[in-house]
């Protein structure tokens, strides 16, 4: 069989040429990294996780309206997306002090934020993704300040959301990361919501216990990394069970 032609690989993905023009092939590897690159591993079963809890939000959020690059999961690891222009910025959004924003403002994990702060990040490697204003953002021409209107209220739309639809399953959502894209459709360009929201992307407690859910478990070394995922798969009720077609609905949290 002829291999598919690759288009980029990250950390954690790699994208693939689509069967149509204007379609990508996103693959989810186990491979995980941390501090730039500094701390690096394996999470067995996280892509095949991850390609479903991703499926699954991406889904739930085009359901109520926010436009999303996700077409159809295609098997275990990979799912079919529409090809977006990457804005080069990657959108944080945060309902609580925890990770980089704990440490920059002295503000002790944990604690509730007066209301939701979006953060935005340039999209560099060489840099260590810097943390930029809107200022920075429309200047240098990353994204028009309309752009970056629809930006801000497509993030705070996906935090709400997701907020509850978490909550619901017994899991505060702390902070996450989001990116997007220009789809283009005939002369008409549309932002939409690309790249993946998962564990490695969201900071997820538990509401009970404030036990870490995400990639904060392998960045700390706290141990149960796989455990972790798989829960929050399960409590989304997307964890296969009897097999991939094994799929029941959300468990709701008493
Ligand atoms: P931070 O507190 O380290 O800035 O992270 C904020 C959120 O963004 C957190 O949910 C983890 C996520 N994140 C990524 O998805 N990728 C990254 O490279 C970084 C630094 C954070």
């Amino acid at each position: 069989m002829a291999r598919r032609r690759q288009i980029f690989e990250g950390k954690a993905k790699v994208l693939f040429e689509g069967p149509e023009p204007g379609t990508l092939v996103q693959y989810f590897k186990d491979d995980a990294s941390a501090f730039k690159n500094k701390k690096t591993g394996v999470i067995t079963g996280k892509g095949v996780l991850n390609n479903r809890i991703s499926e699954y939000l991406m889904t739930r959020l085009g359901d109520v309206g926010v436009p999303t690059h996700f077409m159809r999961r295609l098997n275990m690891r990979e799912q079919l997306v529409r090809e977006v222009e990457i804005i080069p910025v990657e959108v944080v959004v945060r309902n609580i002090s925890a990770g980089s924003l704990a440490k920059r403002f002295g503000v002790a994990e944990g604690t509730p934020l007066p209301r939701s702060i979006v953060e935005y990040c340039y999209k560099s490697h060489e840099l260590d993704d810097p943390l930029v204003s809107e200022e920075h953002i429309t200047a240098f021409g990353w994204a028009t300040p309309q752009e970056l209107d629809e930006i801000m209220s497509l993030a705070l739309r996906v935090n709400d959301f997701l907020s509850g639809l978490f909550l619901g399953i017994g899991i505060r959502l702390v902070d996450f990361r989001l990116e997007f894209g220009r789809l283009w459709e005939d002369d008409q360009m549309r932002i939409v919501l690309a790249d993946e929201i998962s564990p490695d992307s969201c900071r997820l407690w538990d509401i009970k216990t404030n036990e870490k859910m995400d990639k904060d478990r392998f960045r700390r070394d706290l141990g149960k990394v796989e455990e972790a995922y798989q829960e929050v798969a399960r409590r989304l009720g997307i964890l296969p069970e009897g097999g991939p077609r094994d799929m029941k609905g959300p468990a709701v949290m008493q």
